[in-house]
């Protein structure tokens, strides 16, 4: 199965695959898609395997591409934006590092 994946997008401006070792990376790029490499598997919720066609993907994250779920370079006439990292924590991480604290009674 040939599937659209980080070197169909119009824009050049990706990263060149790096060897995929080790668990999988995930990296938001600012004002477009999650860029995974490394050993993953991606696959559908039923469990179905989709062939990402190379070691590194550009997962959509603007919702506008027209094969999701990987970037086809939408994101950009578009105008997403969003951060590479969050501005602030998530609730749920303030609440785990509250919950690994010793108690200091
Ligand atoms: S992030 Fe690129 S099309 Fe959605």
């Amino acid at each position: 199965m040939s599937s659209a994946a980080a070197d169909d997008l119009p824009d050049a401006d990706l990263p060149a695959d790096l060897p995929a070792e080790g668990a999988a990376t995930i990296t938001p790029y600012r004002d477009g898609p999650l860029i995974v490499r490394g050993d993953f598997r991606l696959v559908d919720q039923d469990g179905a395997e989709i062939d990402p066609g190379r070691k590194t993907v550009a997962l959509c994250r603007c919702g506008k591409s027209g094969i999701k779920p990987f970037c086809d370079g939408s994101h950009k006439r578009s105008g997403f934006s969003a951060p590479s990292a969050p501005s602030r924590p998530r609730p749920a991480a303030a609440i785990l590092r509250q919950a690994r604290r010793p108690d200091t009674d």
